[in-house]
């Protein structure tokens, strides 16, 4: 049964003062459950420079876990990095610091979940979205819905994830929010429901009407240029305070706005929500922190506290006793002092106690949980306790893979952790043919480790093998990896497709498809045969020949067979 304060109304917002009020009225009673159900695990998704990290910043500001913003990372030095190795492990360095986030808000304990963006966009980015109970997508106001936006949204829609929208640098002239709501709903395909409105645009933005509480609140524009929390004040939507702020017809303007979205408007549900059916849409600027304090207070009361998982044997409720968790991502060599391999264990059920064992439930391997790091600390401290919805990042000796399950009970396997369709391929030549066996073994583990997807040709020849990607920086890690760490000088061509698609289906013959140049087909490490395009409209050809038949997969499950 779902608690009292998932209701079908605007009331959900303005009934509970904090998560203690939330949970008192849940159906959830010992200190484990009570500890689950404060848990809020999320991702923030956008395109690059919509003002990813300046959010996560501000939340760590009014989440007392940094006390003056501007101390997270160095922008300018994090996006320098390109394509040398010492930039790359020195942005792996920040995200590693920063790979899950901590803080606390009314009560609630949020796990901030890092999805890199820009150049380091590549498949952790969709795994990680598989460890988040809720996504906020940051949308940027002059520049709408952009690629990556859309690219994420749907990782978000096809795993039902919740999204709620941030409509960020509202202190720039932009478009109207109107014309960018629409956008979304068209774009997207998803209904928007504003929890509040901008007042003023560019310099004039200075505050939000809350349509909840019918309030609006006004920001204290001297709020120390974004360091500091930013104060409001409440004021009267029709007073004079409002008429010289954005002039007489511009009040005017406004009321109607919020008549008409009051009338006509997606009415909010917190079911369609939480199936991900609608977005509730917030407005601010991260960077002066407006509307910061108006989001936080409403979100963790939209921010599912942990939910059932699926498993082989069905759903697995996140309060059910014996620990359980899965891996997400597995990152080696993070400390070059340390030359580790950490698996990042999102918890599904239960305690975690340092020191505790368990099983991964796909070798039957015993696992002794005594090196559980928490990644949100400058130096690596053992985590001693976490809860269903926290992630754990587990010292790993090379036997965990993306996808196991830890757990102490041995019938329990979570579903769901797919491998998706590359959209950058590459042949792998070797400078020095000697070297072929370290690098086979090489790419094998950086396969396995998820860094990359290593591709046989049809006829299971690996000779010049390929690779897959979904990010540009992922083929560039692995050629230094290569080097690095395996001694193989690697050369890289890029092969002219971009997209794949496995194919399931009886009798599948690829003589029937091939036209060379445009078409190829391989096999993924499952020897489950994957069609190669060079572009979407040789994809829908082949796939309307073959439509009769045979399926089409853009993200397949491990194990899946024709
Ligand atoms: P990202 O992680 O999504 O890539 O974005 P990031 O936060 O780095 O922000 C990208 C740029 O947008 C930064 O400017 C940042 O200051 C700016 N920005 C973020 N939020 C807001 C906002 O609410 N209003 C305005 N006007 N700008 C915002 P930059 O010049 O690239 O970097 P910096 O010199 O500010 O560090």
């Amino acid at each position: 049964m779902l608690p009292t304060f998932i209701c079908d109304t605007y009331e959900v917002f303005i009934n509970a003062k904090n998560c203690h009020d939330m949970l008192s009225t849940s159906m959830t009673t010992t200190p484990i459950q009570r500890e689950i159900d404060r848990r809020r695990t999320f991702a923030i998704i956008s395109h690059p420079d919509a003002g990813k990290t300046t959010l996560t910043e501000k939340l760590l500001l009014y989440g007392g876990a940094i006390h003056t913003a501007g101390a997270v990372k160095s922008k300018k030095a994090a996006k320098s990095a390109t394509s040398d190795w010492m930039s790359i492990e020195k942005e792996r360095g920040i995200s590693v610091a920063s790979s899950v986030m901590q803080f606390e808000y009314a009560g609630c304990r949020f796990n901030l979940l890092d999805t890199p963006g820009h150049n380091d966009f590549s498949e952790d980015t969709y795994r990680t979205l598989t460890a988040a109970d809720c996504a906020v997508m940051l949308v940027d106001i002059a520049k709408g819905v952009e690629p990556q936006t859309i690219k994420l949204f749907q990782v978000c829609k096809t795993r039902g994830i919740p999204i709620v929208t941030f409509v960020n640098k509202m202190d720039r002239d932009g478009r109207e929010p109107m014309e960018v709501l629409d956008e979304i709903e068209n774009v997207l395909g998803i209904p928007t429901t504003p929890v509040n409105y901008p007042v003023g645009m560019g310099k004039q933005f200075r505050g939000v009407f809350d349509l909840a509480s019918k309030k609006l609140f006004q920001f204290d524009k001297t709020a120390s240029q974004g360091a500091k929390q930013a104060e409001a004040i409440e004021v009267d939507l029709h007073g004079s305070e409002v008429a010289s702020w954005i002039g007489e017809a511009g009040q005017a303007e406004l009321i109607e706005s919020l008549e008409l979205i009051q009338e006509a408007g997606n009415p909010f549900s917190m079911n369609a929500f939480l199936a991900g059916e609608i977005s509730p849409v917030f407005f601010g600027s991260a960077m002066n922190n407006f509307g910061i304090g108006p989001f936080l207070e409403k979100f963790y009361q939209l921010c599912p506290a942990p939910r059932p998982r699926p498993t082989e044997l069905g759903e697995h409720d996140p309060h059910a006793s014996p620990f359980s968790g899965f891996v997400f991502k597995i990152q080696a060599n993070m400390d070059p002092k340390h030359r580790d391999r950490i698996a990042f264990v999102r918890i599904c059920s239960g305690k975690f106690e340092r020191g505790m064992k368990a099983l991964n439930t796909r070798s039957g391997r015993k696992i002794s949980m005594d090196r559980s790091l928490n990644f949100f600390a400058s130096e690596r401290i053992n985590i001693e306790e976490a809860y269903s919805g926290d992630i754990l990042g587990l010292w790993d000796s090379g036997h965990l893979r993306i996808g196991d399950t830890i757990s102490e009970k041995k019938d329990i396997k979570f579903v769901g952790m797919p491998t998706f369709s590359p959209e950058i391929f590459v042949r792998i030549r070797l400078a020095d043919p000697m070297k072929r066996k370290q690098l086979m073994k090489g790419l094998e583990q950086l396969s396995d480790e998820g860094a990359v997807q290593l591709l046989n040709h049809y006829d299971k020849s690996r000779v010049e093998p390929i690779l897959g990607a979904v990010g540009w920086l992922q083929i560039e890690v692995v050629k230094h990896r290569l080097q690095a760490e395996y001694n193989v000088n690697a050369e890289i061509e890029r092969l002219p497709y971009q997209e794949a698609r496995w194919i399931f289906g009886e009798g599948f013959d690829p003589k029937n498809i091939v036209r060379p140049g445009s078409v190829a087909c391989l096999r993924d490490l499952e020897d489950r045969p994957l069609i190669l395009f060079d572009n979407k409209w040789t994809r829908f050809r082949v796939e309307e020949k073959l439509k009769d038949g045979f399926d089409f997969v853009a993200a397949v499950q491990p194990g899946r067979k024709q």
